[in-house]
C-alpha cells in the first residue's frame, strides 16, 4: 500500500534528507543554478516553487530524481489561482456565478494546462471569507459568505486534484489557503492581526476549509496573520488539535510564503531556532522559503527538544501527497494534457465569465438591439485594456492572448454599425479635462454609450487594500460628463472588489458590474451587453454605500437595536418607515441603513416571480430532512437563468446567532412564460450552530425559512425544530 511504500522509504531516509523534504525552495533566474542543484541533489528539497521556466522545472526534477540518493521527486507548486495559460474571471467574478459545476470545470482545466507544464500543486482555493472590500484579497476570494465559499472551494479542490476510485489524483493538489481567518485582518490591512471568538471562528472562518478537507484537500497553507495573538503559522490548537487531531486531515501544512520566520518579526518567536520549534510543534509540515528547519531542526531533535516521531510524521505526509500524485511514477511534464489555449478550454473560460457578470441596473437599454444599432461610442480606459481584464494572479496569462471587448464588439456587431472607440484616462490617476471633453463628443454622435470603468488590476491582490473605494482617478468625473448627456449610458465596472459608486450607478442608465473576466472577458461581455445569453451573476458580498459602513455583511449578528435594515421584505415599506423612527438602533446617522446593493442581488433580462412558498413539515428532528418549494416562474419575454436561495434564522438561542444564514441555492433556467417548482432542502445537522464552549448543537426552538432571488428574500414560513 501507498503507506507501506512512505513506511519503507522513510526507514531508509537521513535526518538530512527528512529535514530536506520539509524544505520548499523558490529558485532565482531562468537557469538551474549549480548551488540549487546541489542541494536538491542532497535530498535537501522536497518542494521547488515553479518560476514561469519549464526546463528549469525539467532539469531540477532530473537532478531529483536522477541524481539523489533516494531519487524521491520533488513536488513543484505555483500559484494558479484561476487559470492557468487560459485565464478565468478572478475568484470573486468565479464565485458570482453561484455555480459549483461549471467551477469545477474551470479548475480542471487550469489543473491540466499546470500538469501540461510540470507543476504538480496549486495554492488555491483560497476559502478565506472577506467581509472587507477595502481588503485587495477579496478579489481571490469566493466573498463573505461560508456556505457559498464552501460549495466553491469544494468545487475547486475536486477540479484542480481529479481524484479516482481509488483516491489517487489525476490533477493536481490543491491547497486550500489561509488557514485561517485572513480574510478578517484588521481593517482590512493585509497580514494584519485577527481578533475573532472561537465560535465565530468555526461557525464562519473554519467552515469552508472543513468543506475542502471533506473534499479530500491533500495540502492546505497557515495564514500570515496572528489568530487572537497566536501566528497561524505557529498555532498548535489549530493546527495540530483541530486541523489534524479533530477533523483527521492527513494531507500536509505548508507555511506561507516566510512566513515561519515571519513570527520572530511578530515578537512571537525570538529566533529561527524558536521560530522552527514553534512551527513543528504547532503541526506545520513543509516551510516555504524561509529556512529555519533547514537550520535547526537536526539540533533540535538531537538535544530532544522535537521528538524524531514529529519531524517523520510531517515527512511521511508529504511523501503520501507525492504518492498519490503519482509523482513516483511520473515525476515530469504531462505533455498529454490538451494544449494550453485550446478552443475547449476558451469556451469554459466564455462561458464562466458570462456567469461572472452582476447586473446591477437595467433602464431598459440592454441588451442592446442588434437589429437597431446605428451608432455605438465605446469610452473608457478599460475597454481595450488586455492586462487589466486578466485581473491580480496571472502569473501564466498572457496579455497579447487576452480577447478583449473592444475587438469582440468589433467582430461581433454587424456591418453597418459606427463603432467609435475613446481609450481615454488611460493613466487614471491624473486630472484630464480635455480627454472628457473629447469623450463627451463621441457619446453626442452616438445612440449608445458603452462606458468601460473600473480598477486597473495592480488596485487589487496581496498588499493592495485600499482606504478609498470610489473610481479611481478621474473616472467619476467622465461617468457624470457623460451621464448628462441625451445618450443614454451603459457602465461596465471592472473592478477587484465592490466599489462604493452609489451616485454614478443612479446617473447612467444599465450597469455590469465584471469584474476581471479573464482572457475571454471581451466576447464573454459583448454576448451579454448584445444579448445572446442573459447576465444571471448574483454578488458573492454585500456592496456598501460608503467605505464607512464597512464591515457590512447580510449574515451579521442580531443586536439589542436592530436597525431597519435587519428586517426584509415582505415588509419592506414597514421598515423604510421604520428607519426613520428607530433613531436608537444600530445604524449610521449619516447614511440609511441599508447597502448599495444586498448579498445574492442580481437581475438579468426577464423577471422571476416567486410565490406560493410552501415546507414539507412545520417541524423537524433529528436525520430529517425539510423541504421547502417554492413556485418560480419566469414573466419576462426572455429565457434566462435565476439563482433561488434559501436562508434560515434562528429565532431564540442559547447564543445569538445572525439575522439569516445562507444554506442552500440552486441556478434554474426557464423559457419565457415558464414557471417550475423548486426544491430546496435542509437537514436538521444545517441548522445548529458552535457554543462559546465549541460544541456543535442543533437546538430546538422556532427558525423562519425564506426564499427568494438575494438575501433580501421575498417569502418566509416559521418552522420548529424538536
Ligand atoms: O500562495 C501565495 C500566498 O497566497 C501569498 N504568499 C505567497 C504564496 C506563494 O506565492
Amino acid at each position: 500500500s501507498s503507506e507501506q511504500f512512505v513506511a519503507r522509504l522513510l526507514a531508509e531516509m537521513s535526518i538530512e534528507e527528512k529535514i530536506g523534504q520539509l524544505q520548499q525552495i523558490h529558485p532565482e533566474g531562468d537557469l538551474l543554478a549549480e548551488k540549487v542543484k546541489e542541494t536538491i541533489a542532497t535530498g535537501g528539497a522536497g518542494s521547488l516553487f515553479f518560476t514561469g521556466t519549464e526546463q528549469l522545472v525539467h532539469d531540477a526534477q532530473r537532478v531529483a530524481v536522477e541524481d539523489s540518493r533516494l531519487g524521491i521527486p520533488l513536488i513543484i507548486a505555483r500559484d494558479v489561482i484561476h487559470g492557468f495559460r487560459t485565464v478565468f474571471p478572478i475568484p470573486i467574478g468565479q464565485a458570482s456565478s453561484w455555480n459549483p459545476e461549471l467551477v469545477e470545470q474551470a479548475a480542471k482545466v487550469a489543473a491540466n494546462e499546470a500538469s501540461r507544464v510540470g507543476i504538480h500543486w496549486t495554492f488555491a482555493p483560497m476559502v478565506d471569507i472577506a467581509r472587507d472590500p477595502r481588503w485587495g484579497r477579496i478579489a481571490e476570494s469566493c466573498g463573505e459568505d461560508a456556505v457559498l465559499a464552501s460549495a466553491l472551494g469544494v468545487a475547486m479542490v475536486k477540479g484542480f486534484q481529479q481524484p479516482d476510485e481509488d483516491g489517487n489524483l489525476q490533477g493536481i493538489a490543491a491547497c486550500p489557503k489561509h488557514y485561517v481567518a485572513y480574510g478578517r485582518a484588521e481593517g482590512g490591512r493585509d497580514y494584519n492581526r485577527v481578533m475573532v471568538s472561537r465560535n465565530e471562528l468555526r461557525n464562519v472562518y473554519l467552515k469552508p476549509f472543513k468543506g475542502c478537507i471533506d473534499a479530500g484537500a491533500i495540502t492546505i497553507m497557515s495564514a500570515f496573520n496572528t489568530v487572537n495573538g497566536v501566528p497561524a503559522t505557529g498555532h498548535e490548537r489549530l493546527l495540530r488539535e483541530v486541523l489534524k487531531d479533530e477533523w483527521g486531515f492527513d494531507g500536509f501544512v505548508v507555511s506561507d510564503w516566510d512566513s515561519v520566520k515571519e513570527m520572530i518579526s511578530h515578537g512571537y518567536s525570538a529566533d529561527k531556532r524558536q521560530a522552527a520549534t514553534q512551527a513543528m510543534l504547532a503541526g506545520l509540515d513543509m516551510e516555504m522559503v524561509s529556512n529555519c528547519y533547514q537550520e535547526n531542526l537536526q539540533q533540535l531533535v538531537e538535544e530532544k527538544t522535537i521528538d524524531i516521531a514529529m519531524v517523520d510524521d510531517a515527512v511521511s505526509r508529504i511523501l503520501l501527497a507525492k504518492v498519490k500524485l503519482g509523482l513516483f511514477d511520473k515525476p515530469y511534464a504531462d505533455t498529454n494534457q490538451p494544449e494550453l489555449l485550446c478552443d475547449a478550454h476558451l469556451a469554459v473560460a466564455r462561458e464562466l465569465a458570462q456567469q461572472s457578470v452582476v447586473l446591477l441596473k437595467n433602464d431598459g437599454v440592454l441588451p442592446l438591439e442588434k437589429a437597431a444599432l446605428k451608432k455605438v461610442a465605446v469610452i473608457g480606459p478599460l475597454a481595450d485594456s488586455p492586462q487589466d481584464q486578466l485581473g491580480t494572479w496571472t502569473m501564466d496569462g498572457l496579455a497579447s492572448d487576452s480577447r478583449t471587448s473592444w475587438a469582440a464588439l468589433q467582430e461581433m456587431l454587424h456591418e453597418g454599425v459606427q463603432l467609435t472607440h475613446t481609450p481615454c484616462l488611460q493613466t487614471k490617476y491624473r486630472e484630464a479635462p480635455e480627454e472628457i471633453a473629447t469623450a463627451v463628443e463621441a457619446a453626442k454622435a452616438a445612440d449608445v454609450v458603452l462606458l468601460f470603468v473600473g480598477e486597473e488590476e495592480v488596485l487589487s491582490g496581496e498588499a493592495h487594500s485600499r482606504s478609498e473605494l470610489s473610481l479611481p482617478g478621474s473616472q467619476g468625473k467622465l461617468v457624470h460628463a457623460l451621464a448628462e448627456l441625451e445618450t443614454p449610458v451603459v457602465m461596465i465596472v471592472q473592478a477587484g472588489r465592490p466599489l462604493t459608486i452609489g451616485k454614478e450607478i443612479e446617473a447612467v442608465d444599465a450597469v455590469l458590474y465584471a469584474w476581471q473576466q479573464g482572457t475571454m472577458a471581451g466576447p464573454a461581455l459583448a454576448d451579454l451587453l448584445l444579448g445572446v445569453v442573459a447576465p444571471s451573476g448574483k454578488l458573492p458580498v454585500t456592496f456598501p454605500k460608503a467605505v464607512g459602513q464597512i464591515p457590512l455583511y447580510y449574515n451579521h449578528m442580531r443586536t439589542g437595536r436592530p436597525s431597519a435594515a435587519d428586517y426584509t421584505p415582505p415588509t419592506l415599506d414597514k421598515v423604510k418607515a421604520m428607519a426613520s423612527s428607530t433613531r436608537y438602533s444600530s445604524h449610521y446617522i449619516d447614511s440609511d441603513p441599508y447597502p448599495l446593493f444586498p448579498f445574492g442581488f442580481g437581475l438579468t433580462y426577464t423577471q422571476f416571480e416567486y410565490r406560493e412558498l410552501e415546507i414539507s413539515n412545520d417541524s423537524i428532528g433529528k436525520d430529517q430532512v425539510l423541504v421547502a418549494r417554492v413556485e418560480l416562474k419566469n414573466t419576462g419575454n426572455r429565457a434566462a437563468t435565476e439563482v433561488v436561495q434559501l436562508y434560515t434564522r434562528d429565532l431564540v438561542a442559547s447564543t445569538v446567532r445572525p439575522v439569516k444564514e445562507l444554506k442552500q441555492f440552486r441556478r434554474v433556467t426557464l423559457e419565457p412564460g415558464e414557471e417550475t417548482i423548486v426544491e430546496l432542502s435542509l437537514t436538521y445537522d444545517s441548522l445548529g450552530f458552535y457554543s462559546e464552549e465549541e460544541h456543535y448543537q442543533v437546538e430546538p426552538g422556532k427558525f423562519e425559512v425564506s426564499v427568494g432571488g438575494s438575501s433580501a428574500t421575498s417569502l418566509s414560513k416559521s418552522f420548529s425544530v424538536k
